[in-house]
């Protein structure tokens, strides 16, 4: 059979050299089935093997990279090194098709839960409020994230604005190439 689209099934090779089979991709799909130490679950690693055969690319869902910035609950976890065994399980099911994996790796900002963080407090890249929305109720109004001293990792990061004049995105999302 001759597919209608053919320049998807084709090869496709980044900028970085790193070549995958087709261009088909699995979308981040967030799941809510994280073992409660925020470690990855054997359902969700299940998940994972059912989808990966076939296609050119697996996207994580997203992994929290600190615990002021939890989006969702029950989301495996990436903020620390002792997530590392919980994140190799997850690369060899994510790769187990034999596409190549990116983990997504994401900070909720304002929209981050309250109720899910450690110390009470979320930060943001502005300290402004963020509307009720699906999974935050809205309140508080988040810290700036450069003016929150009392993290190590910001302590040495530049000034922040006086005012700042207009609001910044309340959510990060990146990918990582899984290679481990
Ligand atoms: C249940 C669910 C979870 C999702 N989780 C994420 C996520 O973790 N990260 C992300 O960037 N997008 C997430 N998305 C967005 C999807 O990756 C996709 O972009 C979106 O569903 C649009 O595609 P569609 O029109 O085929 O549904 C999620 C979507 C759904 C329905």
């Amino acid at each position: 059979m001759k597919p209608n689209y053919p320049e998807i099934f084709r090869p496709l090779r980044f900028a970085n050299g790193l070549t995958i089979d087709n261009r088909l991709a699995m979308a981040p799909m967030t799941t809510w089935s994280a073992n409660p130490d925020a470690s990855i679950s054997e359902q969700e690693l299940a998940y994972y093997r059912r989808r990966v055969k076939g296609i050119g690319l697996v996207i994580t869902g997203c992994s929290h990279v600190c615990p002021e910035g939890i989006g969702f609950d029950a989301e495996f976890a990436a903020w620390d090194d002792r997530f590392l065994p919980s994140l190799r399980r997850l690369a060899q099911a994510a790769k187990s098709g034999g596409a190549p994996a990116v983990l997504q790796i994401f900070h909720a900002g304002s929209k981050a839960i309250v109720e899910q963080t450690p110390s009470g407090e979320i930060v943001s890249a502005s300290a402004v409020r963020a509307p009720a929305g699906p999974f935050n109720s809205g309140i508080p109004t988040p810290a700036h994230c450069l003016k929150r001293r009392s993290s190590k990792r910001l302590r040495h990061s530049p000034k922040p604005p006086d005012e700042p004049s207009r609001r910044v995105s309340t959510a990060w999302s990146y990918m990582v190439l899984m290679v481990f």
